[in-house]
């Protein structure tokens, strides 16, 4: 039997008067890379703060870890925070500090029961994962921009946590970069596995990286199965985003 990480029912969240998420449900199995894919202001990133309680439903429940989540329960969605590690775009890192420093902070956070010989044990290890072996004393504004991501991931992974959240992780990137991240972000989930979700629009991304892939279009889930089965889908709006057209349906 599957057992989920993440569960949403017919979550629904307005805002303004747009109807962001009308009707959310889904299942992440755990260790699966769950993407999540549609245009741009469609809602992902909403989306992503519900998991995390940034955000919460106008209606519709969330399940964490098999558990119904208290939206008042500020307490409890903290000690779940903990154990997401979240890659956001915004989620800049601290440019005074070195690179194992910018670790060294999110362990010293999370993980203060580590000793001094583990935490730095940690930060080599989540380092080599994201192929920047022996780089903890370089300084964040000599890093170029595929090297910061890779340093952003490395601090994600570093507390190992049971869900790792993408928002947008190639977004800004160019074509060649983007590849490297993407083929980082595979990789990387072989070796840890643990649970990816990721937001994304760029879908020849999307179908590299996924497990299964879930497409939002106007508040709703319109498709969810593997990137083979999004390959396959006759569901004309999903056809339309995944080639990329700019007449149909949507535009419509
Ligand atoms: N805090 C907010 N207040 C009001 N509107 C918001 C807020 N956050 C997002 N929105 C709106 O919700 C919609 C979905 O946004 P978002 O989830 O960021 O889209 P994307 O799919 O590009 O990640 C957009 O119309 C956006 O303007
Ligand atoms: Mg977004």
């Amino acid at each position: 039997m599957d057992s989920y990480i993440i569960e949403t029912y017919d979550l629904k969240k307005t805002l303004g008067n747009k109807k962001v998420l009308d009707g959310v449900s889904v299942k992440i199995k755990e260790k699966e890379t769950f993407t999540i894919i549609g245009q741009s202001g469609v809602g992902k990133s909403v989306f992503l703060k519900h998991l995390i309680g940034l955000m919460r439903p106008d209606e519709g429940d969330i399940y964490i870890f098999g558990e119904k989540m208290d939206f008042d329960d500020e307490e409890k969605w903290n000690s779940v925070r903990k154990r997401f590690g979240m890659l956001f775009q915004g989620g800049a890192l601290f440019d005074s500090l070195t690179v194992g420093e910018n670790l060294y902070f999110v362990l010293e956070n999370l993980k203060p029961e580590l000793s001094e010989k583990e935490k730095i044990k940690a930060i080599k290890r989540a380092l080599e994962l994201v192929e920047l072996k022996d780089t903890e004393n370089l300084t964040v504004p000599s890093l170029s921009g595929g090297m910061m991501k890779r340093v952003a991931l490395a601090r994600a992974i570093v507390a190992e946590p049971a869900v790792v959240l993408f928002d947008e992780p190639t977004t800004g990137l160019d074509p060649i970069t983007t590849a490297s991240i993407n083929e980082l972000i595979f990789s990387l989930k072989n070796k840890i596995n643990t649970t990816f979700i990721v937001v994304t629009h760029d879908i020849k991304s999307a179908k590299y990286i996924s497990d299964r892939i879930a497409m939002i279009y106007k508040g709703k889930i319109i498709f969810i199965g593997t990137p083979d089965e999004l390959s396959q889908t006759d569901n004309p709006y999903v056809v339309q985003f995944v080639n990329g057209l700019s007449e149909g349906p949507i535009s419509a």
